[in-house]
């Protein structure tokens, strides 16, 4: 009786080692090929289509194209999506993202945020005018208090990384982009709560200034 016991104590710690080592061995399998694979359809439209524009590695090189490697994942997603019904309005990417399948198995918009948040972002942007970037430096720290204008480092963080989910890197892009990108919010055209109050604040000079500024911040 008592080796029966034991021979049953022991077999069911055996299938139990056994259940356990079975499951770390397949959890991680489990998980990675489908993660791959939402990597690997990224890959396949970033290298397909979005190449064209902002390179395969996230970095364009042209000012009017926005780099976007390293942006969060979520970010990306959310302005395809945008794009993608018209509440960001942009002639080029509306087409982009007209294409673009958001229904199972792969949302592509996801697809595309998860390959490029995962690409490093490298130095292509660059500041060449100091006094400007300085005055922007300014702004980016402490922001405009007799404007009422935060600090941007408040949102996208110290060294213009961004926060994720919901604030974009601003570090290493081009001027022209971002520029662009803060005429777009004050006049309304692009929406976001936080950021038309902050824009509609700034006069033009600041936003060259922040632009300037943010062209040369390097990190990661
Ligand atoms: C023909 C050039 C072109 C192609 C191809 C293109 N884009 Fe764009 N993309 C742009 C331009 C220009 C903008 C800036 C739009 C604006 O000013 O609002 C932009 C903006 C974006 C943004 C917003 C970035 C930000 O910082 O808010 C994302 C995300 C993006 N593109 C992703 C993609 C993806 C993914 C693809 C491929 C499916 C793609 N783009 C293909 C030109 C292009
Ligand atoms: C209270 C938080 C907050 C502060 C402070 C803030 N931002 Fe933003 N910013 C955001 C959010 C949120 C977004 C993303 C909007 C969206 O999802 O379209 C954004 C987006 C942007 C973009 C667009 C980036 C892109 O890739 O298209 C620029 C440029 C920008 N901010 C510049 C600034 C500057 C310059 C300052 C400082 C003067 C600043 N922000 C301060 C929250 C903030």
């Amino acid at each position: 009786m008592k080796h029966i016991l034991i021979t049953a104590i022991l077999a069911i710690s055996t299938n139990s080692t056994y259940a356990s080592t079975e499951a770390a061995k397949t959890t991680p399998t489990k998980v990675g090929p489908a993660k791959a694979e939402v990597l690997a359809r990224g890959q396949q439209i970033a290298g397909a289509v979005c190449v064209a524009c902002h390179g395969l590695d996230g970095m364009s090189a042209v000012s009017g194209n926005p780099n976007i490697a390293g942006m969060p994942e979520q970010y990306i997603a959310k302005q395809l999506a945008l794009f993608k019904s018209g509440d960001r309005k942009n002639p080029i990417m509306q087409g982009m993202a007209a294409n673009l399948k958001t229904d199972m198995p792969i949302d592509e918009m996801k697809a595309l945020g998860a390959y490029y948040s995962m690409q490093k972002p490298k130095p292509n942007a660059i500041s060449h005018d100091r006094g400007l970037a300085e005055s922007g430096q300014k702004i980016y720290r402490k922001g405009i208090p007799e404007l009422k204008v935060p600090a941007c480092s408040g949102c996208h963080g110290g060294a213009g990384a961004g926060i994720p989910a919901t604030y974009p890197r601003l570090a290493g892009q081009w001027q022209e982009y971002t520029f662009a990108a803060l005429k777009s919010f004050s006049s309304g055209e692009r929406k976001n709560t936080q950021m038309q109050a902050i824009s509609a604040r700034m006069r033009e000079a600041d936003m060259q200034a922040v632009a300037e500024y943010v062209a040369g911040m390097r990190n990661r």
